[in-house]
């Protein structure tokens, strides 16, 4: 293919994320399927990811990336700038599902849970960003959810926790587009 792009997704060792990475590296793309603790607690789905890659010839890499570490954003950043020079898609994926009784959360349960599914991608965009700006190209995505719109009584931290479409990301979009110089 000719519009080959380079791909970051985050949360990328199972469900949507996974999914996503191994359907764009089989559409002939450059994936880097990041995760959390590649020797440690992601090692099996590195594994499985490493073998998928192998086994169908595409280009499929596991990439180290804890969305809720600032330090490991901007090393996972810096890598696939050093190895491929550019990075053209991000994909904030990362999230985590929890279900019960809204007061049987802990408030620092509920702030572990705002900051990974609806504030994480601040630190991956920041980390990415600037080559962005500096190539004057790139596409930031975001997948969120509909549970917003459930009135489930069981997931009442989501509904905050996933309101990351409408968070900000438009009028980021919006600023970023008008402070990015065009050639
Ligand atoms: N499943 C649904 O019905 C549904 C519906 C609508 C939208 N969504 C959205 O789809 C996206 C993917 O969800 P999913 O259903 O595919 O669930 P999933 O399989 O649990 O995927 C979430 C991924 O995020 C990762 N993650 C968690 N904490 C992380 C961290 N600190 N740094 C990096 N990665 C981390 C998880 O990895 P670990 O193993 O390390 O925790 C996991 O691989 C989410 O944004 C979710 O809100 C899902």
């Amino acid at each position: 293919m000719t519009d080959k792009k380079i791909i970051v997704i985050t949360g990328a060792g199972s469900g949507f994320g996974k999914l996503a990475a191994v359907e764009l590296a089989r559409a002939g793309h450059k994936v880097y399927a990041s995760m959390r603790d590649l020797a440690g607690h992601s090692k099996d789905k590195v594994e499985d990811i490493r073998s998928i890659a192998s086994s169908e010839g595409i280009e499929l890499h596991p990439l180290q990336l804890d969305v809720r570490e600032e330090p490991s954003c901007r090393s996972a950043a810096d890598f696939v700038l050093a190895v491929d020079g550019r990075i053209d898609v991000v994909i904030n994926n990362a999230a985590m599902m929890m279900a019960g009784l809204t007061e049987s959360f802990r408030p620092e349960q509920l702030a572990q849970i705002l900051d990974l599914n609806a504030i994480s991608w601040l630190r991956v965009n920041r980390a990415f960003l600037p080559a962005m700006r500096r190539q004057n190209k790139g596409l930031l995505l975001y997948v969120g959810s509909g549970i917003t719109q459930i009135p489930d009584p069981f997931t009442g931290p989501m509904r905050p926790a996933r309101r990351r479409e409408t968070f900000s990301p438009k009028s980021w979009a919006l600023r970023t587009a008008a402070t990015t110089s065009r050639p």
